[in-house]
């Protein structure tokens, strides 16, 4: 890879991602290439990002202003020219494996050989659709959580056949442009993240068929309750820090309770459609239709506030 003041990233796929990925590669000084084969999403990106640009500024979340951070973005409608010469492709195209497999297609033979390229998926593993590459070799998954720019895990999920070296080398990228990578050691469906968040949204789903609360005060237990904690700790910490001696003091009090839990799910169910026009029809009388975007929006305010929080939390607290 060239000089770090020099790197350049492209983008392949600019919605709601990938023009999350711009600007955490534009922010951390590299040059962007962004490509999209929709006229339109070409057409609207810049002045999207723009505004998030303005957004992170009214935080105080980037060390310079918007117009140099947006200086470094480009848009291509050419993939060939997109890919010339870059050190790293971050692909967020949509998530199938009919549109993957012929976009990695083309980048295996116009992506530079020594550019790793990392896509977005949030559950199809590479070896869904970089299989018949002949440099799949440098072909694994980095999933992000939305926006980018402001939830910074990204989990890298290598193939059989991704090269340690470039999970090493995705792993440094990652790590230097600010981002909080983790390494899944094999492929499993749905990665670590979407199993974790899946294991708790099939119990919502399952406590609300059974009327054991509203959708909104399920809701409430993570935001006024275990999100607290969430924000800044997972949950091995967590119980390790609630039980005097630690995590086998707790796995001692309260293991025969959530193993009594888990065996009273021991028929996984679909979420049926009765079942998800019950928890539309109440979130629809919490937030209307027509409000879901500013109410995105707003999502997106108190999450840069949080990352202010705890950038300035960590100077004073530690992390
Ligand atoms: N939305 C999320 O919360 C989230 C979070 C993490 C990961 N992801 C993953 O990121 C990827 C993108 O998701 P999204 O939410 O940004 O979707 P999106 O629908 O907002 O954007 C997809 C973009 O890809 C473009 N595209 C489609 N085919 C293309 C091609 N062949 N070449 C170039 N561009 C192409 C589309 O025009 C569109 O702009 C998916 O794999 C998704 O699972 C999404």
């Amino acid at each position: 890879m060239s000089d770090s003041l020099q790197r350049i990233a492209t983008v392949v796929g600019a919605g709601l991602v990938g023009a999350g990925w711009a600007i955490v590669f534009a922010r951390a000084g590299w040059t962007v290439r962004i490509f999209d084969t929709l006229q339109t999403t070409r057409d609207g990106v810049l002045t999207l990002i723009e505004g998030n640009l303005r957004d992170l500024a009214r935080f105080d979340l980037i060390n310079e202003p918007v117009e140099k951070i947006l200086a470094r973005i480009s848009v291509h409608a050419d993939l060939g020219a997109a890919v010339s010469g870059v050190d790293y492709v971050q692909e967020s195209v949509f998530e199938t494996v009919a549109a993957k497999r012929p976009v990695y297609e083309a980048l295996d033979t116009l992506a530079p050989a020594g550019a790793p390229i990392g896509s977005s998926s949030s559950g199809i593993p590479a070896s869904a659709f970089t299989e018949g590459c002949k440099t799949r070799a440098r072909m694994l998954i980095a999933h992000p959580v939305n926006p980018p720019y402001l939830v910074p895990l990204v989990e890298l999920v290598p193939a059989p056949w991704t090269e340690v070296g470039v999970v090493d080398s995705v792993y440094k990228v990652m790590s230097d442009v600010g981002q909080e990578p983790i390494r899944i050691r094999h492929e499993v469906e749905g990665f670590v993240l979407n199993r974790l968040q899946g294991a708790l949204l099939n119990e919502a789903w399952a406590l609300f068929d059974e009327g054991a609360a509203s959708a909104a005060d399920i809701d409430k237990t993570i935001s006024v309750g275990l999100g607290l904690r969430w924000s800044f700790m997972g949950p091995f910490e967590t119980i390790d820090l609630n039980a005097p001696r630690g995590v086998a003091d707790y796995a001692a009090r309260l293991g025969p309770l959530y193993h009594g839990v888990a065996k009273s799910r021991t028929t996984p169910q679909a979420w049926n459609a009765d079942l998800i026009s019950r928890v539309e029809a109440e979130r629809r009388t919490e937030l209307s239709a027509a409000d879901l975007d500013a109410r995105r929006a707003w999502r997106d305010r108190r999450l840069m506030a949080l990352a202010a929080h705890k950038a300035k939390a960590a100077k004073e607290i530690g992390s």
